[in-house]
């Protein structure tokens, strides 16, 4: 072959190269087998190795580094390298957008560009006519560090822009985004490590007796880093584009242009960024896509809000190192790091002892947090979660903090284990573990600490409903000897004199206590079945339960196969339904309960059927003037309707109370006619 036969192979062979590396890696795509693919890299190594003028920086042979430097030279930033301001709620975000709004015309119309914050490290590309030439990381955002090197062994990174593909026959036509190279150009992205294969090197690391690496974000910089870029190449890194710093040679006016003009040239932009019409729509999509964020394969440590338009962010500008026109909005923390001074365990209604850690007060996520669960034995054990050590904290939403383990660095020698304790600590009997349960039990029926939880369940909202009986009273009654089961809450009055005495029970509290054991007789069934408390009994078990006996007596005397014909009823339910009936203790409970007057009897069945809401679907939102959620629901069902949980097409009324939300919104746009309390009632009639 003629000398400039081989440099137009070679050209070739580089082109066809970036096109299929382009197809495997960013776009997840492939056209041709490993083998294939390995076969022209192989091919153009021998070209390169045999005539060494034709290896260039930018071929793809050069993805498996090579070079090994003492240090980095630096870059100085062809603008400055801006950082972010941080909105913490949505409130924060709304702020934003109109201090937004104000500096811009009144009637500026201001889309927003929603995209992931990828949680890795920034780089800065440049490329004169295609070829990238110099890679940066930002440094303190006036210069960085070249490592050009490293960069290009990141398979994501082009080397050359657009990527096109191979010159074909019958290739007449030229792709969209097969386009001319832009002259000069500047883009910023976030370069991170995968978390599977993150995982997947740590496995490897431990297993090979090594230390693991701490995280993602920390391992990509390391990576990025190398002084030998052979290593870095061993290395899956990624990379996200998403900020053009600087363009010439192509017109781009908007951020939502500009990600799709790096698409186009071949650069992998996240496919979860979004333009929206308004902040809300921004808010919404953000507060959706956070909560969702743990199953990606990246980290995110937020939402990056944009101004879409490119002469609205000129207008707006910075002020210091963050522009105007943008805003991470992200989660409040919410793990922190405390310690555990110690463990001690709890008590529940059905004898179970739950052990949770007492903490140094830590915040988290704009929360102070004093306890937090740990689960049973078997997690502290798993975990290796000793008193006095630096503990790690979670807070997910709304549940419960968590302890997610020990933060073993730091560690000083003088933690302990835990030993799980034998016997009940409020009623000292021995504790028993069922065969296949992580949790241990008291099981006297006579418990004091169970009774505790009884009572408190027994009169909360969602049961008996008897306002001003919460942990506290439940705490005074049980260690005053007044209740000895939940049925005596129905003979307290005969305390009454006792209960003044006490501090803090001046008359008009007793008097409102008592009126409100009164109120609690008139409940239904299926609140008083619920209010028992039976293990695997919800409110909605209850519902069906009440739905198919008349009383609580009648419920009482189920049989095994008489519970197993209803629908939707498990074996473990029937189990623990006639198990707890079986118990002496229950039967007497039952007896006590209706001479006290608690005796509710089912509502006829037929008129449910044929009720005035028969056939109706209701959804309910907000607080209501004066029955509670579970109460309207009862009272929509009582009249033959059907209650569900969320408004659409199907909903026929939405029962509207105060502080209602999102439901009505929705309710609105669909045309869904809403209700007050007052006027579900009438409709009953
Ligand atoms: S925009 C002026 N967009 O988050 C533009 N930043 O302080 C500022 N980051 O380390 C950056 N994903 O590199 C932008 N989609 C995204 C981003 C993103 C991650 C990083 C950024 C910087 C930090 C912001």
């Amino acid at each position: 072959m003629p000398s400039r036969d081989f440099a137009a192979r070679a050209a070739e062979l580089r082109v066809a190269i970036n096109y299929h590396n382009h197809r495997y890696h960013v776009l997840d795509a492939p056209e041709v087998s490993d083998a294939a693919f390995d076969a022209l890299v192989n091919e153009l190594k021998s070209l390169e190795a045999a005539h060494p003028e034709l290896a260039t920086p930018d071929s793809p042979t050069q993805r498996v580094g090579g070079t090994r430097r003492a240090d980095f030279g630096s870059v100085r930033h062809p603008a400055p390298m801006l950082s972010l301001d941080n909105a913490f709620s949505a409130d924060d975000v709304r702020a934003w957008y109109e201090r937004v709004r104000k500096a811009l015309a009144a009637d500026a119309r201001v889309q927003i560009v929603a995209e992931p914050k990828i949680d890795g490290l920034t780089v800065v590309l440049h490329y004169e006519n295609g070829a990238l030439t110099l890679g940066a990381t930002r440094g303190d955002g006036v210069e960085g560090e070249d490592v050009t090197a490293n960069l290009r062994t990141v398979r994501t990174i082009p080397l050359q822009v657009p990527v096109v593909g191979p010159a074909r026959k019958g290739r007449a036509k030229r792709a969209e985004h097969e386009r001319a190279a832009p002259e000069h150009l500047v883009v910023r992205g976030e370069v991170y490590f995968p978390i599977d294969e993150f995982a997947r090197m740590n496995l490897e690391v431990v297993a090979a007796g090594g230390k693991a690496y701490a995280n993602p974000r920390n391992t990509a910089a390391g990576a990025v880093r190398q002084l030998d870029s052979k290593i870095t190449a061993t290395r899956p890194l990624r990379l996200f584009a998403y900020n053009i710093v600087e363009l010439r040679g192509a017109n781009v006016a908007s951020q939502w242009e500009a990600l799709n003009y790096l698409r186009a040239l071949g650069f992998p932009v996240n496919a979860d960024s979004k333009l929206c019409a308004d902040v809300e729509e921004a808010i919404a999509y953000a507060e959706r896509w956070l909560k969702a964020r743990d199953t990606l394969n990246y980290e995110a440590d937020g939402v990056v809000l944009k101004v879409n338009d490119f002469a609205q962010q000129a207008e707006l500008g910075t002020v210091g190192k963050a522009p105007r026109w943008a805003v991470a909005f992200k989660q409040a923390s919410q793990e922190a790091v405390t310690r555990l001074l110690e463990i001690k365990v709890n008590v529940g209604r059905t004898g179970v002892i739950t052990p949770y850690a007492v903490l140094e007060p830590v915040r988290v996520g704009g929360v102070t947090i004093v306890n937090a669960t740990l689960h049973n034995e078997d997690y502290i054990r798993a975990n290796d979660i000793r008193i006095g050590d630096r503990v790690k904290v979670k807070r997910a939403g709304e549940v419960i903090p968590q302890i997610t383990g020990p933060v073993l660095e730091l560690r000083s020698g003088d933690e302990t284990p835990f030993a799980f304790p034998t016997v009940c600590p409020s009623c000292a009997e021995a504790l028993e573990r069922a065969e296949g349960e992580a949790a241990w039990y008291c099981v006297n029926p006579l418990c004091p600490a169970q009774l505790v939880r009884q009572v408190e369940h027994f009169a909360s909202r969602g049961a008996m409903d008897i306002e001003g009986l919460g942990e506290k009273l439940s705490v005074v009654f049980v260690e005053h000897g007044f209740l000895k089961d939940v049925a005596d809450i129905y003979t307290l009055h005969k305390h009454s004199d006792e209960l003044l005495e006490m501090e803090g029970f001046a008359e008009k509290r007793v008097e409102n206590l008592m009126a409100a054991i009164e109120a609690s007789k008139g409940r239904s069934l299926a609140r008083l079945i619920y209010a028992l408390g039976i293990r695997h009994v919800g409110g909605t078990i209850a519902e069906l339960l009440a739905a198919h006996f008349d009383s609580l007596d009648a419920l009482s005397k189920a049989k095994h196969e008489q519970l197993d014909e209803i629908r939707g009823l498990g074996d473990e339910i029937v189990t623990s339904i006639v198990d707890y009936f079986q118990h002496p203790a229950a039967r007497k409970l039952i007896k006590k309960l209706a001479k006290a007057g608690v005796n509710p009897q089912a509502a006829p069945r037929a008129a449910a059927a044929s009720g005035a809401f028969s056939g109706k679907t209701f959804v309910i939102t907000g607080t209501l003037p004066s029955m509670s959620r579970e109460d309207a629901g009862g009272f929509i069902k009582s009249h033959g309707g059907k209650v569900t949980d969320s408004v659409s097409k199907k909903t026929d009324y939405l029962v509207v109370g105060e502080a209602a939300g999102s439901k009505l919104d929705k309710a609105r746009t669909l045309g869904v006619p809403t209700l007050s309390e007052d006027e579900l009632r009438k409709l009953a009639d």
